[in-house]
């Protein structure tokens, strides 16, 4: 890394009013329009439309001519906020997660307490690592394929064929409304095992609170529901039944200060939008070219390493990341090249911008599932050019593995004898640049059996 070398009194480049305010409208806007925590389906439609997440990267091009890599500091009345451009800014911020970068900022604290007031990624010190290590412990974080795969495989199967099963006597379309089902029934039996299969009110407690968090400071929060779904979820994880992740979890040491059902409940709410991006990735194997049949032949082959089809979903996240923002808030002050950044600095990667700055990718608008396969970033990126859909350093989320291992075992259970055909292909037209948004709750297919 190159040594950053400014001297405490030098000054970051700082945004004028005028850009600070068209940065605030580009780069949050988008997200918060569409809910940080929950997704408002019609807000989601409107920056699909409006192609709004284009002006996301836009801006970020705008203002790095203008400033050059930054760090940029926003002029902001109570709040010190910088925005990253060069890459090696970027990896030092994910680096050196959670000290002096902690990724307990303001927002995200004020978001994620309606529902994980002690969940890792709002903590700090010794109890962030216990509970960071009990995910990490949980879920494989570092095995391709998680050591309950097998088991997770029968429960993606028996789901997806009951989905198809369902189009087939329905002779319509699949929807959104359809796919959530499927995935929401994986989900809790994955995580908490097939006695929670049916569990829909905890779901729907789960979005209540998520509904409220979308507000973060604005909202009172429900703390009597929020207690109320904690205890089912402890009575949940109690059981601990064989094959789910709640085994798993039970399996390991009691770490004081771990608060589980507050770790589960990240599980549970990120589940969300991995359903989200895999509904999407269906929507790119229906309509690149060649990618339907490479996606069945490599289902026909079985096993769970599935190789195309993790591309294909990694792909769609960088298309379309579900964490479009990165936050981080520095806990001391911090020098870079051009100068210090005063602690309590929060610090925005903005993911959209370093997956499709089309002033440095050429492929930036483009489905291009090759560079999630064996060496494809080295040899198609330009050297330490970040793609973050599940972040990176010690603070990159534990699942990584596992979402991608569920989302390809279900796109191949899919896939594997039926053909998907969008009701709107013209939306992902491969023969033009790949839209900004896509809506996946609008997106619905024609199932025929394959051929
Ligand atoms: C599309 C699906 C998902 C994506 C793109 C994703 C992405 C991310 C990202 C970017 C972070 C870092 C957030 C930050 O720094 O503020 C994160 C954290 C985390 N994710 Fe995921 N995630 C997904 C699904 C899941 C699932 C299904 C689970 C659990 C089964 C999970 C567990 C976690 C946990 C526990 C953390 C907190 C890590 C920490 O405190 O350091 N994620 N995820």
């Amino acid at each position: 890394m190159t040594a950053y070398s400014a001297r405490a009194g030098d000054r970051l480049p700082q945004a004028s009013v005028a850009d600070t305010a068209a940065a605030l409208a580009d780069l949050l806007g988008p997200p918060i329009a569409k809910g940080v925590i929950l997704r408002r389906p019609r807000m989601v439609a409107l920056a699909e439309r409006l192609d709004l997440d284009r002006r996301m990267v836009r801006r970020m091009q705008a203002l790095r001519r203008r400033y050059g890599e930054g760090p940029l500091m926003l002029r902001l009345p109570g709040r010190s906020q910088a925005l990253v451009f060069a890459p090696e800014d970027v990896r030092r911020v994910l680096d050196w997660t959670p000290d002096p970068f902690s990724p307990d900022s303001s927002e995200k604290h004020a978001a994620l307490a309606h529902l994980e007031p002690r969940g890792s990624l709002i903590s700090r010190g010794p109890a962030r690592d216990v509970r960071r290590r009990f995910s990490d412990a949980a879920l494989a974080s570092d095995r391709r394929v998680h050591p309950l795969a097998d088991r997770f495989a029968t429960v993606v199967r028996q789901e997806v064929d009951s989905l198809l099963r369902w189009a087939d006597r329905a002779g319509s379309m699949i929807g959104w409304s359809d796919f959530v089902v499927a995935w929401s029934a994986i989900v809790r039996r994955v995580v908490l095992g097939d006695a929670a299969r049916e569990d829909h009110e905890l779901t729907d407690m789960l979005v209540r609170l998520r509904a409220a968090a979308n507000w973060a400071f604005l909202h009172p929060g429900h703390p009597a529901l929020r207690a109320r779904f904690h205890r089912r979820l402890a009575q949940h994880l109690a059981r601990a039944e064989p094959g789910s992740l709640a085994a798993a979890a039970a399996d390991l040491p009691a770490a004081p200060g771990t608060a589980p059902t507050d770790q589960v409940t990240q599980w549970l709410f990120a589940a969300g939008p991995a359903g989200i991006a895999g509904f999407r990735a269906l929507a790119l194997l229906a309509t690149q070219p060649g990618a339907a049949d490479r996606a069945a032949a490599e289902a026909a082959g079985g096993g769970p390493e599935l190789p195309f089809l993790r591309a294909a979903f990694l792909e769609g996240l960088r298309l379309w990341p579900t964490t479009p923002l990165i936050l981080r808030q520095t806990t001391q002050e911090t020098l870079w090249h051009d100068g210090a950044m005063p602690a309590g600095t929060g610090i925005a990667i903005v993911a959209p911008f370093f997956h499709r700055d089309d002033e440095t990718l050429p492929f930036a608008d483009r489905f291009h599932p090759a560079l999630w396969l064996d060496g494809g970033r080295e040899s198609r990126l330009p050297a330490g050019w970040p793609l973050l859909p599940f972040s990176g350093g010690p603070g990159k989320c534990p699942a990584r593995h596992l979402v991608p291992l569920l989302a390809s075992l279900t796109l191949a259970a899919l896939l594997e004898r039926h053909r998907f055909h969008m009701g709107d292909p013209g939306r992902l037209d491969p023969a033009r640049p790949l839209p900004s948004a896509l809506d996946p709750f609008s997106l619905a297919f024609a199932v025929r059996p394959a051929a």
